[in-house]
């Protein structure tokens, strides 16, 4: 089943398309961060050697990570359900573009120079013969955001998209499941490996774990239930950990 045709059910972080749409509609969208991903900075020489490159960034949001790669020269392909983060993407980092209805699949928005092409579509009606293959797939909160049931139809339709030597940047995020029923998923180490171990290469890149804000014994004895937290920034919070971790993973 994909995000299309998923049944909503919150209580499991099970969401569809529209509830995605909608969360851009009503500003529920704490994923999107205020400037690009340390990780490129980090490992910009790493991941690009000097060369341009070219990027699959699935489920892409309005991410400034990018007009970081697309500013540098590189070429980037995303893939996005919510048109309005796209629209918001083009206006607010000025970038000239067009637009072309892509049968069957949803719309294409291009910058002239033809660097930058951002589908607005379901990611599972893509493909490799309509978008191509890439040397990297950036995949920032993209994975965590996908539906449990369709974790390995994402992970097959990804990697197709991937060139054999090409490189794939994962980052997940992991908490205790109690808490909040996703998205973002709690995705573990294990989960990762489960997922990809067979396909791939895998390398921890960078682990961090966050601050959590103490819980008093009072708050831990209270057997009064708490209120529901009313989204996932919240949730984390009451999370007794939280690691946030980038997967460095190349086809076996
Ligand atoms: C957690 S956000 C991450 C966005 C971006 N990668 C970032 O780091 O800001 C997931 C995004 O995927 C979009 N999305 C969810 N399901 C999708 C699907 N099946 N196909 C395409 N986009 C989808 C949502 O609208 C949302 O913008």
């Amino acid at each position: 089943m994909s995000g299309k045709t998923a049944e909503t059910n919150l209580d499991e972080g099970v969401l569809n398309n529209d509830e995605w749409k909608n969360r851009w509609v009503v500003r529920n969208i704490g994923f999107h961060q205020s400037q690009h991903d340390g990780l490129l900075d980090a490992k910009e020489d790493e991941m690009f050697g000097g060369k341009t490159k070219s990027i699959f960034m699935p489920l892409c949001g309005k991410t400034f990570d990018i007009v970081w790669m697309y500013k540098k020269g590189h070429t980037v392909c995303g893939v996005e359900i919510a048109e309005q983060a796209i629209k918001e993407f083009f206006d607010e980092n000025e970038i000239d573009f067009d637009v072309e209805t892509v049968e069957n699949i949803g719309k294409l928005y291009k910058s002239k120079d033809g660097l930058l092409r951002l589908y607005v579509a379901d990611l599972f009606d893509m493909s490799r013969e309509l978008c191509g293959q890439y040397d990297l797939i950036w995949d920032r909160r993209s994975l965590v955001a996908i539906n449990l049931i369709d974790h390995e139809k994402y992970r097959n339709l990804v990697l197709s998209m991937m060139k054999d030597d090409g490189t794939y940047y994962l980052s997940t995020v992991e908490y205790d499941p109690a808490v909040w029923p996703g998205p973002p998923h709690t995705i573990s180490d294990k989960v990762v490996k489960d997922i990809y171990g067979n396909y791939c290469t895998i390398e921890l890149l960078e682990e961090k774990k966050r601050d959590q804000p103490k819980v008093s014994e009072s708050q831990m004895e209270d057997e009064n239930p708490q209120p529901k937290p009313s989204s996932a920034g919240a949730a984390l919070k009451t999370s007794t950990y939280v690691y946030d971790r980038w997967y460095k993973m190349t086809k076996k």
